[in-house]
């Protein structure tokens, strides 16, 4: 089965073709990242015109490179939420027509389901049930995958998604949206525990994250030697900062491990590109005897190959939506739900 997946809920546009959920034939994404650059973040109205712009060559680009015909396509996957909702509306509608020309099945695809589906395209022999710890710039999650589509939230961020703390701490240190690879490289020279910054625990739910404390802790401490005409290590800033990160996500996701008793743990999303977390990630998996895949950086951050390969499986489960299917902003991973409010 081909499916064409079309993935726009942010700043990137991104077609693929993928066969049977795991053969990738083509994954193209356009980036308009230096274009939110200036503005310190992504510009939403900005991102769907972008989108406008870029989806049809995209597409027919991906076919292409694909080695398809229009003819050869089986389904049309998209991504329909959560994310900006005038971004996901652009590939929503054009999904749409296509499905509707080419009458082939139209399947909504959730975001976060793609990011989890990213490491079937990368491992072919990974299969649910497993842990997926979500980290990505809009999201922290600890995520019971039961089953391709039967998803539950075990824990969560209660503020900020460990990827945006990122990229405000870089934005404050100077650099360029998104800065988490750019933190990452600046804290490799820096003294991880030259500023202890907080690690907030939530006693009513430990699987809870939160991330607002921290980011406001970094923040402080840049502005206060800023007034004070002092200096601070950036480096070292860095680097503790992302110890503070690593030093939240990891004992939750051992916790969630023991109590699921889940045997695999699979990360996702764009903050998994991060060696520090990906090394404290092997350190514990290896030390509780369990199974880690991390996906490959390429594979990380938004493409629609994701979506393609979680579009193959929730076609298997029989989701298939007509031509009201709407997009929105925000939607729970386990509920995925595109039938409700038309
Ligand atoms: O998954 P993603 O591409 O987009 C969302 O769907 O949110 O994640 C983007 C996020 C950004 O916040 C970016 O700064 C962060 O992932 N990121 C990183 C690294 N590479 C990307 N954060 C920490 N270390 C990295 N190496």
């Amino acid at each position: 089965m081909n499916i064409l997946a079309i993935e726009s809920s942010c700043d990137e546009t991104a077609a693929a073709v993928v066969t049977n959920g795991r053969e990738i034939r083509s994954n193209l994404v356009l980036s308009q990242i230096e274009e939110h650059a200036v503005y310190g973040g992504v510009v939403p109205e900005i991102a769907s015109r972008r989108h406008v712009e870029a989806i049809v060559p995209l597409a027919d680009a991906a076919l292409k490179e694909a080695g398809l015909s229009k003819k050869e396509i089986d389904a049309v996957a998209v991504t329909y939420a959560p994310g900006l909702i005038g971004a996901l509306l652009v590939g929503l509608n054009f999904a749409k027509s296509v499905a509707l020309g080419l009458d082939v099945p139209l399947i909504p695809v959730h975001h976060l389901r793609g990011h989890i589906a990213a490491n079937f395209l990368a491992f072919p022999e990974l299969k649910p049930p497993f842990l997926c710890l979500m980290v990505s710039g809009g999201n922290t999650l600890l995520v019971d995958v039961r089953d391709y589509t039967d998803m539950v939230i075990l824990g969560r961020t209660r503020d900020d998604a460990a990827g945006e703390c990122f990229d405000k701490v870089a934005r404050v240190l100077g650099y360029p949206y998104p800065g988490g690879k750019a933190i990452e490289s600046l804290a490799k020279t820096g003294d991880p525990t030259a500023y202890p910054f907080p690690r907030a625990n939530i006693q009513e739910a430990p699987l809870d994250m939160s991330f607002s404390g921290l980011k406001t802790a970094v923040v402080n401490l840049i502005h206060n030697a800023e007034q004070k005409g002092t200096k601070v290590d950036k480096a070292a800033v860095a680097a503790s900062f992302q110890a503070a990160v690593r030093d939240m996500l990891i004992p939750r996701t051992a916790q969630a491990l023991q109590q699921t008793g889940h045997s695999v743990l699979v990360a996702a999303g764009g903050v998994a590109a991060n060696g520090v977390i990906r090394e404290a990630l092997k350190q514990m998996a290896q030390e509780m005897g369990r199974k880690l895949y991390l996906p490959p950086l390429a594979l990380c951050g938004d493409n629609a190959a994701m979506i393609a390969a979680q579009g193959y499986y929730e076609y298997q489960a029989g989701h298939v939506a007509d031509m009201t299917l709407n997009a929105y902003a925000n939607m729970e991973i386990g509920k995925n739900d595109w039938t409700t409010s038309r």
